[in-house]
């Protein structure tokens, strides 16, 4: 019986500053689509996956999140007084049980394997969780209960993937395929944002992994790579020169890169045509400023 996945690193120390000025004050992870912060999205997928330990790695400026996650009593008891139970059921929502959530801060910005290498001591010998709040995937089942399902069939790591064009890939890391079954994918290397014309292949790494422990050991062990950081992807390739196995796991669903400002807004709008109370005004909305726009053409 493989070991259950039930703790999970969110990496959530970046200045975000592709979002400036709102990210001057506020955590960009606290930013809404529609109304629920981006972190809220990511801890409700963590939680449908089974995970009971949220450990998140912040950095200097970033207490809002830690108080988002904190009971709040004046707010709840007026609630409460206006019967509004609706609004109460959401809140329910963003508290953690004591002891279910840690902060730690990475002190210096050296990358996200850094980051997560912050967390190695709140870990033990146990396959875990990383997904990083800014890519938001809609999905009817969640996207990282799929690949804790899969790993429960494969073991090793297994990372989020989907295919991007190819002049997008030196935005992200990108997998060498060794096979594919279905919506798995056996790997053999993995690239850090590789140079144009220089990717393995068009499959990029989308921001949820289940990764074996020795993962967190060859934090400590590689060098600075891409961008002079320390690389997640790294860690997880040097997994595969020590025998370890990695998968690709093609999810369902359809992921918004929330941390550039198209992707933003897409998934704003996505999210809004899908709420019942908001579909109809703001499509009717929508429909008549494409209609105008096709009019002016
Ligand atoms: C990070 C990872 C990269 C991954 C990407 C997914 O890059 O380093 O491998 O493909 O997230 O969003 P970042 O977007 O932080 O530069």
């Amino acid at each position: 019986m493989k070991k259950r996945v039930t703790k999970a690193i969110f990496p959530v120390a970046g200045l975000g500053t592709r979002f400036l000025p709102a990210t001057k004050s506020i955590p960009k992870e606290i930013l809404t689509l529609v109304d629920k912060p981006l972190i809220q999205y990511a801890i409700d997928e963590a939680r449908s996956a089974g995970i009971k330990d949220f450990i998140f790695v912040t950095a200097r400026g970033k207490s809002a999140l830690e108080d988002y996650f904190d009971v709040a009593p004046e707010l709840e008891a007026t609630l409460r007084r206006a019967g509004k139970d609706e609004l109460l059921e959401v809140l329910k929502n963003t508290n953690m049980d004591s002891g279910a959530i840690a902060y730690l801060r990475q002190h210096r910005a050296m990358g996200l394997g850094h980051a997560v290498w912050c967390a190695r001591r709140l870990l033990s010998n146990e396959p875990f969780a990383v997904i990083l709040p800014d890519d938001v995937i809609a999905a009817e089942k969640p996207c990282l209960e799929q690949m804790v399902e899969a790993h429960q069939e494969t073991g090793g790591c297994v990372v989020a993937t989907m295919q991007v064009p190819e002049d997008k890939t030196s935005s992200y890391g990108v997998l060498d395929v060794a096979s594919e079954d279905g919506r798995l994918v056996q790997v053999k290397g993995m690239v850090e944002k590789p140079k144009a014309g220089e990717a393995p292949s068009n499959l990029a790494v989308i921001g949820r992994y289940i990764l074996s422990p020795r993962v967190m050991d060859n934090l400590s062990e590689i060098r600075a790579g891409s961008g002079g950081e320390l690389q997640l992807t790294d860690a997880i390739a040097a997994e595969m020169d020590k025998g370890g196995k990695v998968f690709g796991y093609r999810f369902e669903g359809t992921r918004y890169d929330c941390g550039s400002k198209a992707g933003f807004l897409q998934a704003t709008v996505a999210f809004a045509l899908q709420r019942p109370d908001l579909r109809d005004e703001f499509g009717r909305y929508l429909d008549g400023l494409i209609a105008q726009r096709k009019a002016a053409e």
